[in-house]
């Protein structure tokens, strides 16, 4: 295993220290939270929890069914308790940006509809400006022209459709994510999550603003907690 990837899995199992028994648990995307995931089954097969989970993709419902976590599909559970995931960047106030795997839709809506969201993370993932990974935008996939173009007046940066071996990245929910190079100047997450929201064809924005209360980041001198002061963890 690299050294990054046991920084993710030490980060994923950590992370599982905020799960009680008896919760409803949104299980996030991506290779750090896959380990949280694995760990929540444990938690289930060995420790005996009654746990259930809402998957925030396809591929995390498939791992998820492999390990035996019961599942309820979003539109089926009310509140959940806690949703952990993992993030393409943070920055000190906790804001994200995420959708480096394309299931930011999904994402923001489980941790929407979560009592709290606790990311897992490895020391790479900080930033003090948010930006210099590529914000991923998705967009209806007949519409994404118009969006591109309403979206390069905003970004400084190129604006990319995601492609896939040569065709363009799908979503779980059939559209298409175009990648904005803002460079790290995204110091008003908020007012440019709106601006891009407003554009003709967006569907969802992978900036996540006031949703996240704590963060679960691994680095080589060991495991740390960043917990937001006026947050839900
Ligand atoms: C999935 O769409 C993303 O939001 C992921 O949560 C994010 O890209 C982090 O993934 P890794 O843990 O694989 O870096």
């Amino acid at each position: 295993m690299s050294d990054v990837e046991h920084l993710k899995e030490q980060a994923g199992i950590a992370a599982c220290r905020f799960v009680k028994d008896g919760m409803l648990l949104g299980l996030g995307t991506g290779s750090t939270v896959r380990h949280s995931i694995i760990e929540i089954a444990r938690l289930i097969t060995e420790e005996g929890m009654n746990l259930i989970g809402v998957p925030t993709s396809e591929d995390t419902r498939r791992l998820s069914e492999e390990l035996g976590i019961p599942l309820l599909k979003i539109e089926d559970s009310g509140t959940l308790d806690l949703t952990i995931d993992g993030a393409d960047e943070f920055n000190h106030n906790f804001d994200l940006i995420k959708g480096g795997g394309g299931a930011l839709t999904r994402e923001k809506v489980v941790a929407l509809k979560s009592k709290s969201m606790v990311v897992v993370a490895d020391h790479t993932k900080k930033v003090e400006v948010l930006g210099a990974f590529d914000l991923p935008v998705e967009v209806d996939s007949d519409l994404w022209e118009g969006a591109r173009e309403g979206l390069s007046r905003i970004c400084p940066g190129q604006v990319s459709l995601r492609i896939k071996g040569s065709e363009p990245f799908e979503t779980d929910n059939h559209g298409f994510i175009l990648d904005c190079s803002f460079g790290p100047t995204i110091s008003d997450p908020t007012s440019l999550e709106r601006a891009i929201s407003d554009i003709p064809g967006v569907v969802e924005v992978g900036l996540f603003v006031g949703i996240c209360d704590a963060v679960v980041v691994a680095s080589s001198d060991g495991i740390e907690e960043l917990i937001k002061s006026n947050g839900r963890a």
